[in-house]
């Protein structure tokens, strides 16, 4: 999945996001609840389903942390620095607490799946704990805990999906959103964590996932992403159905791309062994399926994908880059890429820069490596690539990342390319900022006569960039 916190080179919109939901109409409310999420976008995604949970029983959701009867923080424990920001707030929270002793604090995601005891016995942080399966719960825990109980439900499920509730869009620009299309993962890539925090992998039911893009687009949102651990293994069989009337993610990809030319999609994560020629084809036939793919590596070098468990080498995910450039002329591609994985060497590490070149990343998500408790390289291998090497490491990867981007938006000069405004550019209410089906993302000023507004399509011709950045006018 894309992680949010990860060192990435691109875009000014969606750095360092970690929000907190509007107040909507805070009369309509008795109460008052606030989340703050972390970690990839599924977690903000759960953050949406948990708000309808909570709306339901008379939470409005609130930005001020001060004003919250129920505060939340939706966790990930994919590497150890994301647990300790987490850690942090969870003291901040519960200092809040001592000025307002009614208040409730609550872990929801992996942590809680990892931590459970821990948040509650042994450091007395939090008065409720939610794993990522459990959210229906929600109301029950939160009463229990009103009357003075520690609340805890961990439980992973082989069923949930979360089909039937509608999420509450936090934050949103009212232009993109995020829909949930499985959970879970049955990878065991042997560095991972989230087969254990999020559990078993299963597809939610097609039609519910349709309706939501469509009742989207019916809103005025002209973006979807949809969102799974490993959309290339989506698998939905209906009803009474047979193996016959399953619904693969090629399939589901082009019912989402028919409900209008109007409405962008875009999927993320691919896993580089599940994706298909069918799903490179859909791509193909439909121009609003946004020519970007998210297929992360992790490593260039075979030897270690072997230890990571990834099932695919070297020359197979090159050939599989390939099929994307013979398939997809002018498809972006972006990575996750591991530094300083259990016994990699000099040579390794080259084998990743190479590939990097070879792939020519648009962008990139880029880690050095965190042993996780629990997961299959903590059991098996040791962690032996010492922390400087590993910094070292990274930072040759992230300085490659910037030139083959910068190099890569450089082509885009004097190229016209359609954008869909998201809104006002952060650095002024003058120019808009949007992306393109590259998912790259695209500064230009606004027209004088008022004539656009966000959530519209405007060919825009580039005249200049950064390595994160391109600039254009209306054309
Ligand atoms: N250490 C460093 N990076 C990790 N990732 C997953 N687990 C770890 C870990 N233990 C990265 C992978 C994955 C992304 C979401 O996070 O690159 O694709
Ligand atoms: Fe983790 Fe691998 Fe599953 Fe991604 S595919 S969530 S890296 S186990």
């Amino acid at each position: 999945m894309l992680d949010l916190t990860a060192t990435k080179v691109h875009d000014e919109a969606r750095q360092g996001e970690r929000f907190a939901p509007f107040k909507d109409d805070p009369n309509s409310y008795g109460k008052q609840f606030y989340i703050e999420s972390y970690g990839c976008q599924m977690n903000f995604a759960d953050s949406e389903v948990v708000a309808a949970i909570l709306n339901k029983e008379g939470f409005g959701a609130t930005r001020n942390v001060e004003d919250a009867d129920l505060i939340f923080i939706n966790t990930c424990s994919i590497r150890e620095k994301a647990e300790q920001t987490v850690r942090k707030r969870l003291t901040d929270f519960k200092k809040l607490k001592t000025g307002k002793p009614g208040t409730l604090i609550g872990v929801l995601g992996c942590m809680a799946e990892r931590l459970k005891s821990k948040f509650l016995e042994e450091e007395k942080l939090v008065d409720i704990v939610v794993g990522p399966d459990a959210y229906r719960s929600l109301p029950r825990l939160v009463s229990e805990a009103n009357e003075g109980q520690k609340s805890v439900n961990v439980l992973l499920s082989r069923e949930e999906t979360y089909a039937d509730i509608a999420p509450v869009r936090l934050n949103s620009n009212g232009v993109s959103a995020f829909v949930s299309i499985m959970r879970g993962c049955n990878n065991m890539c042997s560095f991972c964590v989230v087969p254990f925090t999020r559990g078993r992998e299963r597809s939610r039911d097609a039609g519910s996932i349709i309706n939501e893009c469509r009742d989207l687009f019916d809103q005025g949102y002209k973006e979807v992403t949809l969102l799974g651990q490993n959309v290339d293994s989506y698998h939905y069989i209906p009803g009474n159905g047979t193996e016959a009337n399953a619904v693969s993610f090629a399939n589901l990809l082009e019912q989402v791309a028919l409900i209008s030319p109007e409405l962008r999609v875009r999927f993320s994560t691919s896993h580089p062994k599940d994706i298909t020629d069918d799903v490179l084809h859909t791509m193909a036939a439909y121009e609003n399926i946004c020519k970007c793919i998210h297929l992360p590596v992790q490593s260039g070098s075979t030897r270690i994908l072997q230890l990571m468990n990834r099932t695919y080498t070297r020359e197979w995910y090159m050939k599989k880059v390939d099929r994307i450039r013979e398939l997809l002329p002018g498809c972006s591609i972006t990575s996750d890429i591991i530094a300083g994985f259990c016994t990699e060497t000099d040579q390794d590490h080259q084998d990743t820069l190479s590939i990097m070149d070879y792939s020519n990343y648009v962008y990139g998500y880029m880690f050095y490596y965190s042993e996780r408790p629990g997961t299959l390289a903590q059991r098996r291998y040791q962690d032996d690539v010492p922390l400087e090497v590993k910094k070292q490491r990274l930072q040759e990867i992230i300085e490659k990342q910037n030139q083959l981007s910068l190099a890569d938006y450089k082509k885009d000069i004097g190229q016209t390319c359609k954008v869909l405004i998201d809104g006002d550019s952060k650095r002024s209410s003058e120019q808009w900022v949007g992306r393109n089906s590259q998912n790259k993302v695209v500064i230009f000023p606004k027209l004088e006569n008022g004539r656009h507004k966000k959530g519209d399509y405007v060919q825009v011709q580039i005249n200049d960039c950064t390595q994160a950045t391109l600039f254009g006018a209306i054309i």
